[in-house]
């Protein structure tokens, strides 16, 4: 069975997507694939509470512990290493996961390191880009699922979503239309790459 570990910060939504979806579509016949673990670098991630319920293994490892960088990357690739078997690479995915990776990390998990932006990138790499769209006054946004590199938010593009920017959005006005889409194309990115 293809392992998944799921890493988040924040609301999980993403995530919860992403277990909805593995079970609706019983990715465990089709692909022999299951989502194992979720780890947060945050003790207070509310997904956590929607992973429990599933019971997923669950972990936290806060990145105030650690004295660098490197050090929590390491720690958080051992968390992850945990649940590889021989020949069978885990498929990591970041859903919301808001800590910048070292090389080293993203090197490990080449090709099977997935995130979600929410934006089209190229366009608004970074923090904010919702207020930023909004900023620029563009008449689009939307979400990106890609392949992490070690440049920040430069991966291949795996999916996008376009949702329009309406008069009178704020940045959660328009966060909460994108988000919408980011629960549609994730769960589908994942389910392309277990195909193959
Ligand atoms: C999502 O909008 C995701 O695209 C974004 O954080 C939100 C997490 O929501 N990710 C980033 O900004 C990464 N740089 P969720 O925790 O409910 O999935």
């Amino acid at each position: 069975m293809k392992k998944i570990v799921i890493l988040i910060s924040g609301g999980g939504s993403n995530m919860a997507a992403i277990v909805k979806a593995a079970k609706r579509e019983a990715w465990a016949d089709k692909y022999g694939a299951r989502v194992a673990a979720v780890i947060s670098n945050r003790a207070d991630a509310k997904g956590l509470e929607f992973a429990r319920a599933q019971d997923l293994d669950t972990s936290v490892l806060d990145h105030k512990a650690y004295p660098s960088r490197e050090a929590f990357d390491a720690a958080l690739a051992e968390r992850i290493d945990a649940f590889e078997i021989p020949g069978q690479p885990v498929l990591v995915l970041l859903a919301g996961f808001m800590r910048i990776l070292t090389s080293g990390f993203v090197n490990r998990y080449a090709g099977r390191l997935v995130n979600i932006h929410p934006s089209l990138l190229p366009a608004f790499a970074g923090l904010h880009t919702h207020q930023r769209a909004i900023d620029a006054g563009c008449k689009v946004a939307g979400a990106t699922v890609h392949l992490v590199t070690p440049e920040l938010d430069h991966g291949p593009i795996l999916a996008q979503a376009v949702v329009p920017v309406l008069p009178g959005d704020t940045a959660d006005t328009l966060a909460a239309r994108v988000l919408t889409q980011e629960h549609l194309i994730y769960p589908r990115a994942v389910a392309e790459i277990l195909k193959q």
